[in-house]
């Protein structure tokens, strides 16, 4: 037996035993006085902090940033100037599924990025689809219940899921994407991550540029049958979490290229559809992908706890260079995130390790609970005691737009092509090849099988015909097919699963 360091309490108090409670005689009862069995059960009991709302289940790793081109024309955010490599740690995650959920269910995955630069943590917190589900934050909670479990049983539900996607015509593009063969990932090493959002860049001369950023794997894109999936699921739960993990310390760094898509600012105004809209792509050939750099993950954490579950990115971790866009999306998640992490982590979450900042930080934030780093006065400001002042002069004015306009609830301002179908409708005919859009429609029909019941699955159908004429008629034949396939009777006395016009063929 190798010899290891002697066992303490918390308090670095020696243990007399790892294994015997301390009792009135071997027969006797237990003394309360055993501090040390007690912090052991105390611990125990709080051990969790509660998971995060939606993307529990996840892991993530650390490693760098190194930038490979030069788009100082479009901003003057430190972490991007040319040659500059930045420490940064990432989070994988899905969605819907709870903390002990299968890696490899259905569903987008979190592509959470944290950096530490010389301005501060900047934090890109996308997933591996470009596109979401949903235009207005209000909708966000919404959708999110629709996926995760019913009140009743507390059973997922795709009744519920295809009754929410129907009655939001808006999600037909990431649900065409979320069906497809990117809807499960081989491994998270082999997808790409997006910003999804537009955000605002800055240069150095105060000009203004929208950007979507990209994160192209450098493994190669690889995904999984739904079969292999659904196998992968049962035979091991966390096989993207040991994929990444093995990877990493084996010494096969994943690694991914960054590049963005540059709108000039005033082009927004005039595009044909709103670049804001996050269930819209920007055509590849409107604004090509420009390279920025490679990231790269090359060690693992040593407490996964420590470091990746109370790791809180936050949306609106934006660094001098880089805001927001009208996106109403991403300034709903600018409250969302932190207010999240207040709750599940606490307070002071910000001092622990995995989220401090790595330059210098001088802010006015003081108690609360398990407060670590200590300030000092004056406390406040403004002050003439030689506290902190913000630098107007250098960062008075921060990334923003134009607005002005009457108070309203309202949907966003039309542009020519801001219909729902059309940008679902082209991946389908152009990007999808025979064999992917076979596939999807296989897919989608069994996701439909899976307990959706009228009215929903007549919706369903007129939603897949909105996306796709022969799309659509290949999923209501393959539904009806399999239905009748299940139930012999029902088809014979007129399935109500079927159309009338079905019926009357
Ligand atoms: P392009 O032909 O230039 O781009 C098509 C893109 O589709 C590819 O570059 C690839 O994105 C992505 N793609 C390929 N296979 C799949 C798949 N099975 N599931 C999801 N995405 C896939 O055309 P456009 O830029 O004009 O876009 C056409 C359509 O492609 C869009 O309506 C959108 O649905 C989809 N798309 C577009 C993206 C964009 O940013 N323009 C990004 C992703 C999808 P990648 O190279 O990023 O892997
Ligand atoms: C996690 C809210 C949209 C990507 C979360 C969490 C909340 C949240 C509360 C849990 C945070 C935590 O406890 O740590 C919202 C709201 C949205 C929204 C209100 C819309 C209004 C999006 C979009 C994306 C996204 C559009 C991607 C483009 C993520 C990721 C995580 C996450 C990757 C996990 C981060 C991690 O790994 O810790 N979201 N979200 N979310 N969200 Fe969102």
């Amino acid at each position: 037996m190798t010899q290891t360091e002697r066992t303490t309490t918390d308090a670095g108090i020696p243990v007399e035993s790892d294994e015997h409670s301390l009792t009135v005689g071997p027969g006797g009862p237990i003394l309360l006085q055993d501090h040390y069995l007690i912090e052991q059960m105390a611990q125990f009991n709080r051990e969790r902090v509660p998971e995060r709302q939606p993307h529990a289940k996840g892991s993530g790793a650390f490693g760098r940033f190194e930038v490979t081109a030069d788009v100082s024309p479009y901003t003057k955010a430190a972490v991007f100037q040319p040659g500059t490599k930045t420490e940064m740690v990432a989070r994988f995650s899905t969605v819907a599924g709870e903390r002990g959920s299968p890696d490899t269910w259905r569903d987008p995955r979190g592509f959470a990025l944290k950096f530490y630069t010389s301005e501060g943590v900047y934090d890109m917190v996308g997933n591996n689809t470009p596109v979401f589900f949903v235009k207005d934050p209000l909708k966000f909670q919404h959708f999110i219940r629709s996926q995760k479990r019913r009140a009743d049983n507390n059973l997922r539900d795709h009744d519920m899921q295809w009754d929410f996607w129907t009655l939001s015509p808006e999600s037909a593009h990431q649900v065409t994407w979320l069906m497809g063969d990117r809807g499960v990932p081989r491994t998270w090493r082999h997808m790409n991550g997006y910003s999804s959002h537009t955000y605002l860049w800055v240069n150095a001369q105060g000009e203004r540029f929208w950007v979507k950023y990209h994160f192209k794997t450098d493994q190669g894109l690889e995904f999984f049958t739904q079969d292999e999936a659904d196998q992968m699921a049962s035979a091991d739960t966390d096989y993207h979490t040991r994929d990444l993990f093995e990877a990493i310390a084996r010494g096969d760094h994943p690694s991914w290229t960054l590049y963005v898509q540059v709108m000039p600012f005033d082009d927004a105004a005039d595009y044909r559809f709103n670049p804001f809209d996050l269930t819209k792509v920007w055509p590849h050939g409107d604004y090509p992908l420009i390279e920025v750099g490679r990231m790269t993950l090359d060690h693992n954490p040593t407490d996964h706890h420590a470091e990746i579950e109370q790791a809180a990115f936050e949306p609106n971790n934006l660094v001098p260079g880089i805001g927001p866009s009208p996106d109403r999306m991403l300034l709903g998640r600018l409250f969302a995130y932190a207010d999240a992490h207040r709750y599940r982590i606490g307070p002071n979450y910000k001092q622990l390790p995995v989220n401090a900042s790595k330059s210098p930080v001088h802010s006015y934030s003081k108690d609360g609970a398990m407060r670590y780093t200590k300030v000092s006065d004056p406390v406040y400001a403004p002050n003439s005691k030689g506290g902190p002042s913000a630098d107007v002069e250098r960062y008075g004015t921060p990334a923003g737009w134009y607005a002005d306009g009457e108070i309203t609830r309202a949907a966003y301002v039309d542009h020519s092509e801001d219909d729902d179908w059309g940008q679902a409708g082209t991946m389908v005919r152009e990007v999808l090849d025979d064999a992917a859009r076979e596939r999807l429609v296989s897919n989608i029909v069994g996701h439909l099988l899976n307990g959706v019941s009228e009215p929903v699955l007549q919706r369903a159908f007129e939603y897949w015909h909105n996306v796709d004429k022969d799309l659509g008629d290949r999923i209501e034949s393959g539904v009806r097919a399999k239905a009748d396939e299940k139930d012999p009777k029902a088809a014979e006395q007129g399935n109500p699963a079927r159309t009338d016009m079905q019926r009357k063929a």
